[in-house]
């Protein structure tokens, strides 16, 4: 074979070498002790004086030529291989990435909000760290009235809390995380006159132990709508197009008496679903008259209605979800189910 062959056979197969094997079975095969130049190499002894000093500084240079470039090429080989054992391998397929979504209690406010939005009510925010008054004695639940017991209270160090003056509005009495968004309300009235209709979504907190469907810490969705001549009638119209527009229009509804000390008469709405039981979904009823005296209202020139549901029933009941705590033990394995 004459070296010009030799040179490009070579030059191709180390080229064409994809792993390290192959490399070396390409220096074997031309510099290896048997190899092809290496013969080349041997074979001078044999020639002309004149031959031998033409030819043999070719395949001398050939030689060196070659062991450059298989040099250059392992030593990209072991670049790769070192970046691979460093945990870096181009050639592995790659983790799959999730993209962040709403956590479902976002969702199902974002949903409750859009659809009392589209009945013309409007959204009211309130503080979490609340006083005495609004939390109970303006929603006529005086001190040692035993309906106190309905909500199992958190209540702060009210001496030099940074926060007195978020909840203090003036009224000093003592300081407690809020066990339901009924003092937005009362707050609302007393900046603003009726008509209007209202929802306040927001966090609760009751001292209480948790269990399946229990938390001290949960989201609720009060409603108030006062006029002039607002019923009962409008109450059951609301709350059935409420429902009907989250769950779907197969929903049935059951109307109970129950207590609740700022209204009267007070009631308890139950929903079934279309193969499931009865599920008492919110507390609601005609707003007592003691309440409009607290924010001076004229008891006998408004009425109105108001109710309460939690968010997290809500969506337990939508998402079919067994149990509350899921919402808040930070599990990725259920958050990304929704
Ligand atoms: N505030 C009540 C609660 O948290 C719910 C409610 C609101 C009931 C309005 C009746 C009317 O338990």
């Amino acid at each position: 074979m004459d070296l010009e062959q030799i040179k490009k056979s070579a030059i191709n197969a180390i080229n064409n070498a994809s792993t390290a094997q192959d490399l070396e079975s390409v220096n074997v095969k031309y510099l290896g002790r048997k190899g092809v130049l290496t013969g080349v190499l041997h074979s001078l002894k044999d020639l002309s004086i004149e031959d031998r000093r033409k030819i043999g500084s070719k395949a001398n240079a050939l030689k060196q030529k070659l062991e450059e470039l298989i040099n250059k090429k392992s030593n990209s080989f072991r670049e790769l291989s070192n970046k691979i054992s460093f945990g870096f391998d181009v050639t592995k397929p790659g983790l799959k990435i999730f993209s962040g979504h709403l956590h479902p209690l976002s969702k199902i406010d974002a949903e409750v909000r859009k659809i009392f939005l589209s009945m013309n009510f409007s959204v009211v925010d309130g503080p979490e760290i609340e006083n005495e008054y609004y939390n109970f004695d303006a929603l006529n639940i005086p001190a040692n009235h035993p309906a106190r017991d309905m909500w199992d209270t958190f209540w702060l160090k009210s001496k030099n809390n940074p926060f007195r003056q978020l909840a203090d509005s003036g009224q000093k009495s003592k300081l407690l995380l809020r066990t339901h968004t009924s003092p937005v309300q009362i707050r609302y009235m007393e900046k603003h006159n009726p008509p209007f209709q209202i929802i306040v979504p927001g966090r609760v907190f009751r001292y209480e132990a948790t269990d399946m469907s229990h938390e001290f810490n949960f989201y609720q969705v009060e409603g108030l709508m006062v006029g002039s001549d607002v019923s009962l009638a409008n109450f059951k119209f609301v709350v059935e197009e409420f429902c009907r527009k989250l769950f779907g229009s197969k929903v049935q509804f059951r109307f109970r008496p129950g207590y609740f000390p700022f209204v009267e008469p007070g009631l308890e709405v139950d929903i079934k679903l279309e193969g499931g039981g009865w599920l008492e979904v919110m507390g609601a009823g005609m707003v007592q008259r003691n309440v409009f005296d607290a924010v001076r209202y004229n008891p006998d020139e408004v009425q109105g209605f108001a109710f309460g549901m939690g968010l997290d029933r809500l969506a337990m009941i939508k998402y079919k979800i067994p149990d509350i705590r899921l919402f808040y033990n930070g599990d990725l394995r259920f958050i990304r189910q929704f």
